[in-house]
């Protein structure tokens, strides 16, 4: 289930060198981000300032690349809160940040969550009911008072919102059973894409959150004698597995000592539910005569994989 994340990983690691044609931005999108707000010049690829373009290794990576941060917003950094790891530290707004980053005296993710103080000094009693008049209330900093159970219910109830603020709403995210908030609240994951606003922020029913939830089927690649050729489009599993997404389309070939016995059959779709649509070919043994001619065919074999 994390190979998205990985690939997202790899994508991000390899910004490619490319010329300063803008079409062929285009075409390298799984390396360059095209800010979607940009009021600079839409520029090129180079990872030069002020430019549209940004390496895609700079999305949500807690820093505000694009001229109005749109890189580490809630919508493209919630996009797998499937697929996070107890090994990172993931800011509120679905950005990952190493973990010795987090409350390391410096703020590295935009919204500030790396540092929150009800995180990085919880033995710190925040005084909520401020110049309330008792602990069953909240003070909004506002010279108002609301109930202290108003508190991150998911309203606001502070015309200032500071009842549903980061400040005042973060929790630390732990584990896969939880979904975070933008606002750092934390909700059980049931809760996401249940066609309800459990999140203030509305974060849990986000497009591109639901839409990836629905399609995490794939399919992966079949086993030995089989591998997939060049020519598939395949993407790398955490565990050097390859998969492909459904509706994506592969070719297989046998070991070199063998052969598809119908080499008609060897395509196949995966399809929506993650299966393959058609049953795998078989291989049968190739008669060699001579068998230092096996080994040039391994050679070339392991060289069309690489
Ligand atoms: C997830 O984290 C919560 C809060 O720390 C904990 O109560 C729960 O047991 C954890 N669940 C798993 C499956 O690790
Ligand atoms: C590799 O990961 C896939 C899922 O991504 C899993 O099905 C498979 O069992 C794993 N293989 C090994 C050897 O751990
Ligand atoms: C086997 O093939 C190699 C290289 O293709 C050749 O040099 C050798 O003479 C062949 N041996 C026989 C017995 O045909």
């Amino acid at each position: 289930m994390y190979e998205y994340f990985l690939l997202g990983l790899v994508m991000m690691s390899t910004p490619a060198t490319c010329s300063s044609d803008l079409r062929k931005c285009e075409s390298d999108l799984l390396d360059w981000f095209h800010c979607w707000e940009s009021n600079v010049k839409d520029g090129t690829c180079t990872g030069e300032q002020n430019s549209a373009w940004i390496p895609s290794s700079k999305v949500c990576n807690g820093q505000e690349d694009c001229p109005n941060g749109e890189d580490e917003s809630i919508v493209l950094c919630k996009q797998h809160p499937d697929r996070m790891f107890s090994s990172y530290f993931y800011c509120a707004t679905g950005a990952v940040i190493e973990l010795s980053k987090k409350c390391d005296g410096k703020v590295d993710c935009s919204d500030g969550s790396d540092e929150m103080s009800s995180m990085c000094q919880p033995e710190e009693k925040i005084n909520r009911r401020g110049e309330c008049q008792n602990d069953r209330y909240f003070d909004c900093r506002k010279r108002k008072c609301v109930p202290a159970a108003s508190q991150c219910d998911g309203w606001h109830d502070c015309a200032n919102g500071f009842d549903e603020s980061l400040n005042v709403c973060y929790q630390q995210w732990h584990n896969e059973t939880q979904f975070q908030c933008g606002n750092g609240r934390l909700i059980p994951v049931e809760k996401v894409c249940n066609g309800y606003y459990d999140c203030i922020d509305g974060s849990d029913e986000l497009k591109s959150v639901c839409d990836t939830k629905k399609n995490r089927n794939k399919c992966l690649e079949p086993p030995a004698p089989l591998s997939f050729t060049l020519a598939t489009k395949y993407h790398h599993g955490i565990n050097g597995t390859k998969y492909v997404l459904p509706n994506e389309v592969v070719q297989v070939l046998c070991i070199p000592s063998k052969k598809l016995k119908d080499p008609q059959n060897g395509w196949n779709v995966c399809n929506v539910y993650g299966k393959w649509q058609f049953p795998w070919p078989c291989c049968k043994n190739i008669k060699i005569k001579n068998k230092s001619n096996l080994r040039n065919i391994w050679q070339s074999f392991s060289q069309t994989k690489n």
